[in-house]
């Protein structure tokens, strides 16, 4: 009986750890001997992470939204930095000039060539030449200039977020060096960049005064300051009378902070989108009736037809219950493009029959389209059959 009375105690002592060991074991060996599909999705995640950093990356620093309609269409800012001896307006803006705006230059966009004909001074960083050359090189931070065919003349610039958002570690020379991301650049004078505009019919526009007056409000802000809101509230001034211009922040984001913007105004995904529309004036859409703002997306169809056919995919604006045949305009919208896709080799169609093959009855007629990669218009008519059907 004593015998017995040990031996439950022991075995069950055995069994506890043996499965200890195995929940141990299995644990420990978990990442040794993962089940394949979880190899599969870790990987996925992973390069999906990877994927979103870069493309994260390419549109902080590279992306202008379209904005060169606004700072090379209207302000026409390129022929300011060409100057009348290249075919633009004034001075023109030398390196050294643009340096002491606190513009920043990439180093690692810069040919070996270059340096050398930076430091051997046979590349002079006293004419405007050379910052063209720069911008031809994507090298300025936040700043892309548009060229023509031969590659030789500004035709329009472009801003990016890098512009205010980041700055340089100067490790070749002030304001020459490896890119940092998200630091804010206290050395921009935003203000007098645009000041130096040949036009700044726009501002004068939405906010009531002449060139004159515009151009003090943006001489007032100095060197890493920008007014964000001027063109909403119209007010040039704090309270106190002091300038309404606000530190440029840094953008690396505050994670777990919530409504954490300077404003408080709304999250960061609500500013971002703020500034590349109101602010950058990139093409997109943005509203917020708290400031009575509505910008509806302009030129749509351009871009997403652009993307498609650099990237593959689906555009389509169909039919609805209230508007029946779409809202875009068969002759001038929908012709043009489904000639151009389909000469890509993609396809477009109004769901029924070929774009291409809708005869015409009046100039402004509209039709749903579906246009884009054949597979997917394809497998689009495909869905809209069934629907019919059902
Ligand atoms: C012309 C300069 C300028 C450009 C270009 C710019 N920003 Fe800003 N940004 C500012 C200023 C100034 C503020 C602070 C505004 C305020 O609170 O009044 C700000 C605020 C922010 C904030 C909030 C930071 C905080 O902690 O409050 C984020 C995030 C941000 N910007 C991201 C972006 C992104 C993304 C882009 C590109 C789509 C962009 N910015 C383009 C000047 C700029």
């Amino acid at each position: 009986m004593k015998r017995h009375r040990s031996t439950v105690p022991l075995l069950l002592i055995a069994l506890a750890v043996a499965v200890g060991a195995t929940a141990l074991g299995a644990r420990a060996a978990a990442p040794a001997r993962p089940a394949p599909a979880a190899v599969g999705v870790d990987d996925a995640v992973d390069r999906g992470a990877r994927a979103l950093l870069v493309e994260g990356r390419r549109v902080f620093r590279y992306d202008t939204f379209g904005s060169e309609a606004f700072w090379g269409g209207k302000l026409r800012l390129h022929e300011a930095i060409e100057g009348q001896a290249l075919g633009g307006v004034g001075q023109g803006v030398s390196p050294k000039a643009a340096l002491a705006l606190g513009l920043k230059v990439d180093s690692a966009a810069l040919p070996a060539a270059v340096v050398a004909g930076i430091k051997n001074g046979s590349v002079s960083l006293d004419k405007p030449e050379t910052t063209v050359a720069l911008l031809k090189l994507n090298a300025v931070l936040g700043v892309t200039g548009t060229f023509d065919a031969g590659k030789t003349h500004l035709t329009g610039l472009g801003i990016q977020c890098a512009l205010c958002h980041s700055t340089v570690d100067d490790s070749f020379a002030p304001g020459i060096g490896r890119r940092l991301d998200g630091w804010p650049n206290r050395d921009l004078n935003v203000g007098a960049i645009v000041a130096s505009a040949p036009s700044l019919k726009p501002y004068e526009e939405l906010l009531g005064v002449d060139d004159a007056a515009v151009r003090g409000v943006l001489k007032s802000w100095g060197p890493g300051r920008y007014d964000a809101e001027l063109d909403q509230d119209g007010k040039a001034t704090r309270p106190d009378g002091k300038s309404a211009a606000t530190l440029l922040p840094a953008a690396f984001g505050l994670a777990g902070v919530n409504l954490h913007t300077y404003n408080g105004w709304g999250s960061v995904t609500y500013w971002n989108a703020y500034v590349a529309v109101t602010q950058m004036h990139g093409q997109g859409n943005f509203s917020d009736p708290r400031l009575g703002i509505s910008i509806p997306v302009g030129n749509t169809m351009v871009a997403d037809v652009h993307r498609t056919l650099i990237k593959g995919g689906i555009f389509m604006y169909p039919g609805t219950t209230g508007k029946p045949a779409g809202k875009l305009r068969l002759m001038y919208e929908c012709n043009p493009f489904a000639f151009i896709v389909e000469v890509a080799g993609g396809k477009a169609t109004n769901g029924v029959q070929r774009i291409l093959d809708i005869q015409p009855e009046h100039l402004h007629q509209r039709t749903p389209i579906f246009i884009g990669s054949e597979n997917m218009v394809q497998e689009c008519l495909s869905y809209l059959k069934t629907e019919e059907r059902e």
